[in-house]
């Protein structure tokens, strides 16, 4: 799929800027600060609904503006569709289809797919398992949007539950006959088995994902970084020993029956920890204290490995996601930011090979030799000027030059 042309009002350093694009490399240059990556982050908005560098939407925004609008047309296999996302300060966020506004924003998730490879990727590896955790749903609700519903619904449970595990807790405390103690262990019992169907359906889902991307992550560890030792991934789920230990190996064919497995032992791990969990006041067990492991040789690459090894792990999970989603049937928009300066040469060609191979390619750079010749396609400019309305971002078209000769 392409993005054929790519609108923004208000978002970040831009005011207002509306640009064609066409399939193939697309470079924009700038100086630091200049409003480049502010670009991608908006088309990855569109994509994802969230950004890549900071958790709510408010800095989102232009400084002194209370509404973004972000819009583009999508080419996907010969059919355009239109997409607009509002962001909001203080209401909902508006998504609409082709001008039709839709109930809710997260309808438009899969429709434009991208993956994104940016310098923040580093803590993918390096950072917390919640970065891991994110990685792999976005991937799934691009790939499965339905999903992006289960997930939501799993995390207003989670939020229920936690809550009430405080009050019971609290209620317990005070004496373990009270009433109010009594009524919030059986409401407890209800929600386990609201927590237990979304999250079973959540875990599945993560689990048949990592089966169908592990290969494509190896693969490309090993195409960037053939003289380090093999990468390897494994899910480590907080289910413990109610869940067989079968499901953390990418290997296991996933199968139909899974969800109800994963559900029966997500259930007995609930039963488990309810004694720590009311102690605790916090939901120890269920996706959103998993973890993604990231193996390089035998030993986890969160804390042993070296700074190349991390950067090449965290970019063939990009790529990894990036081969997934081409395997899907469409290529999905590429979009590099400010990475190849970082890399060494033979990572430099095995990611321009990609990006030279991708449907349509965004890259940002500082400055022109950072980007490979063979990408060198449609070229903007990117600069920030001062204006009475603050400090603006500015787009223009500088050259076009030939791919090859
Ligand atoms: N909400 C906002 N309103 C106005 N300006 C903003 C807002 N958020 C960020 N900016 C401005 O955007 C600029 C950063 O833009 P961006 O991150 O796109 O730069 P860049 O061109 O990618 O730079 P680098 O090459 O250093 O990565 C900063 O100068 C910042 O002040
Ligand atoms: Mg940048």
């Amino acid at each position: 799929m392409y993005v054929r042309t790519f609108s923004l009002r208000d978002f970040r350093s831009w005011d207002a800027v509306s640009v064609d694009l066409a399939p193939g490399p697309t470079v924009l240059l700038g100086r630091n600060g200049h409003g480049k990556t502010n670009l991608l982050e908006a088309l990855g908005y569109l994509s994802t609904l969230t950004s890549h560098r900071v958790s709510g939407d408010a800095p989102l925004l232009r400084a002194g503006t209370s509404r973004a609008l972000v819009s583009a047309h999508v080419v996907n296999a010969g059919r355009e569709l239109a997409l607009d996302v509002e962001i909001n300060d203080g209401k909902s966020n508006r998504a609409r289809i082709n001008q039709s506004p839709t109930r809710r924003p997260r309808e438009i998730l899969g429709i434009l797919r991208t993956v994104l490879f940016a310098p923040e990727d580093l803590s993918l590896v390096r950072g917390d398992p919640a970065e891991r955790r994110r990685f792999l749903d976005e991937l799934l609700t691009t790939r499965i949007p339905r999903l992006g519903g289960v997930r939501a619904d799993y995390d207003k449970v989670l939020r229920q539950r936690s809550a009430l595990l405080k009050t019971a807790g609290g209620a317990l405390r005070r004496g373990a006959r009270s009433a109010d103690g009594a009524g919030a262990l059986a409401t407890l019992d209800v929600w386990d088995g609201h927590l237990a169907s979304h999250g079973a359906e959540l875990l599945a889902a993560r689990i048949a994902l990592l089966h169908d991307l592990a290969p494509h992550v190896v693969a490309a560890y090993r195409s960037i970084a053939p003289e380090s030792r093999p990468a390897l991934l494994r899910y480590r789920s907080s289910l413990g020993d109610a869940l067989s230990p079968e499901f953390a190996d990418p290997a296991r064919r996933p199968e139909p029956g899974d969800r109800e497995t994963i559900e029966t032992a997500f259930v007995a791990a609930l039963a488990a920890a309810r004694t720590r969990e009311i102690e605790r006041g916090v939901c120890l067990v269920g996706p959103h204290r998993d973890e993604l492991e990231l193996i390089l040789g035998d030993q986890p690459a969160k804390g042993y490995a070296s700074h190349g090894e991390s950067w090449s792990y965290a970019l063939s999970l990009r790529l990894g996601a990036f081969e997934l989603l081409r395997s899907d049937g469409t290529d999905p928009v590429l979009m590099l930011d400010d990475v190849f300066a970082e890399l060494d040469r033979r990572r430099r060609t095995a990611l321009a090979a990609v990006a030279e191979s991708a449907e349509q390619v965004l890259i940002t750079a500082a400055v022109p030799e950072d980007v490979p010749p063979e990408l060198a396609g449609v070229r903007f400019s990117v600069r920030a000027e001062d204006t009475d309305r603050g400090r603006l971002s500015v787009l223009t078209r500088t050259e076009v030059e030939e791919v090859r000769p």
